[in-house]
């Protein structure tokens, strides 16, 4: 069974005293357990729209949309909540980190739900993670004093914190330079691979999308599967 499956998923939206926008027309994807995605396209395609789709935070307007073979309009908006928190982490262009809080309170944010044992041990399973990113020794640091790489690399940890089944990145290399885009997306791959999480990234950048095993194009809300990868 897939982990997530689109059939025919449009996106409209009103627009005051025009015609109603399409911003996704008929997608299908499908994404397996443990599967490396990539989707390109140029700014103005879908691509965020899609990536909320898929992280349940936005909804289609027609289509079908499994994740675990249960179509996600019949689940609650409370199971719907729970199922992004547990199994979907997300990486952003722009970090997203609390300004503020050391490194270690922002990936001890999402374990702040977790229950039992995790919720007791979050500040050692949080700074384990980010040893495991290569921040062990910057714990106690700010975002404000951290470079762009290392602070993508704390968002990298905080999305893997709770050893999510799915990470979204939008554009996760977009505000770094090439070599440290590079060391992210080594990164990511790393840890979703270690974690059997399936990995989305949605770039720009067509070196970073060609590390893909599945490789997609978004083109005017349509998506299409690139030749030669294993999702054509
Ligand atoms: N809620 C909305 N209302 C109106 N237009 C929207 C809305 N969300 C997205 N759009 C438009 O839809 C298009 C696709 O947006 P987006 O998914 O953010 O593209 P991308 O991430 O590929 O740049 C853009 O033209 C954007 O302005
Ligand atoms: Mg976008």
């Amino acid at each position: 069974m897939s982990l997530v499956r689109l059939r025919g998923v449009t996106k409209t939206v009103r627009i005051p005293d025009a015609e109603p926008l399409t911003i996704l027309d008929g997608v299908d994807l499908e994404i397996a357990e443990a599967e490396w995605v990539s989707v390109v396209g140029r700014s103005g395609s879908g691509k965020s729209t899609l990536l909320n789709i898929l992280g349940l935070l936005d909804a289609p307007s027609a289509g079908e949309f499994d994740v675990d073979g249960v179509p996600v309009h019949r689940l609650s908006s409370s199971a719907r909540d729970r199922k992004r928190g547990a199994d979907i982490g997300f990486v952003f262009q722009q970090f997203n980190l609390l300004a503020g809080r050391t490194a270690l309170e922002n990936v001890v944010t999402p374990l702040l739900y977790a229950s039992g044992s995790r919720f007791w041990r979050r500040r050692s399973i949080a700074a384990e993670m980010l040893e495991r990113v290569g921040l062990g020794h910057r714990l106690g640091a700010r975002p404000e004093v951290l470079s762009g790489g290392e602070q993508q690399r704390v968002a990298i940890a905080r999305a893997l914190v709770r050893a999510p089944r799915l990470i979204l990145a939008d554009e996760p290399t977009g505000a770094l330079d090439v070599e440290t885009g590079a060391a992210v997306i080594d990164l990511l791959e790393s840890v979703a691979a270690k974690n059997g999480s399936a990995l989305v990234v949605i770039t720009h950048d067509p070196a970073v999308a060609a590390r893909a095993g599945s490789r997609y194009r978004l083109d005017g809300g349509r998506l299409s599967a690139v030749a030669g990868t294993a999702a054509a």
